[in-house]
């Protein structure tokens, strides 16, 4: 009897990077969290950055013809699982992060998703994820409830997060995963 040997898979988990702002420090944030996700054994992670989707200014709606939202498109198509890093903008959301989200739609459908706020005060860009819940839940995704929050972005660096930062988000990476490798 020959018993074939399967190659684990693995699974596209990418990270949306939710501003184009000139001097984002979003970007390190994600980064961040890019690396995360990218050391966890059977994940393969993009980068994907607004700022690569940003050639028409208007919506193009999930049905419309356009090159960039096709690769978008195929990528959350392909994607078992999304992290967004979203900045707090007058307590919601970036609009660029909207006009990337709206060029797909059943891409998303039933697929987990992890959030994590940016901002530079205190409360770490909690209100932009609540405006941004009802969204997600229109395109039927299924939001982790637990939710990364990243308070004085200014003083983020990489090199020096806070541990408990660090156990926050491996574990709900991981938590992640296991929403998806059942
Ligand atoms: C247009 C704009 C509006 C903002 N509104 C808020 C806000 O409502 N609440 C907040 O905590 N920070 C707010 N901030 C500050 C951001 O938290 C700060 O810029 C942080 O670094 C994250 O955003 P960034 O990735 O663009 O740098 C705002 C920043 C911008 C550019």
């Amino acid at each position: 009897m020959v018993h074939a040997i399967l190659a684990p898979m693995s699974v596209l988990i990418p990270v949306v990077l939710g501003t184009g702002r000139k001097e984002r420090q979003s970007e390190k944030v994600a980064h961040f969290a890019h690396t995360t996700i990218s050391s966890k054994g059977g994940v393969v992670s993009e980068f994907v950055d607004v700022r690569d989707y940003l050639s028409s200014p208007f919506t193009v709606p999930s049905w419309e013809e356009h090159s960039e939202a096709s690769k978008w498109r195929k990528i959350a198509q392909e994607a078992s699982g999304f992290i967004f890093v979203v900045p707090e903008y007058n307590r919601s959301f970036p609009g660029e992060f909207k006009l990337l989200f709206d060029s797909a739609f059943k891409e998303y459908a039933n697929k987990p998703v992890v959030l994590i706020g940016v901002s530079s005060g205190k409360y770490g860009g909690v209100r932009a994820i609540q405006h941004l819940l009802p969204v997600l839940h229109a395109a039927s995704m299924h939001v982790l409830g637990t939710t990364v929050a990243t308070p004085d972005v200014g003083t983020f660096s990489s090199g020096e997060v806070d541990a408990k930062y660090v156990e926050f988000l491996n574990t709900i990476t991981e938590t992640l995963i296991k929403n998806i490798i059942k």
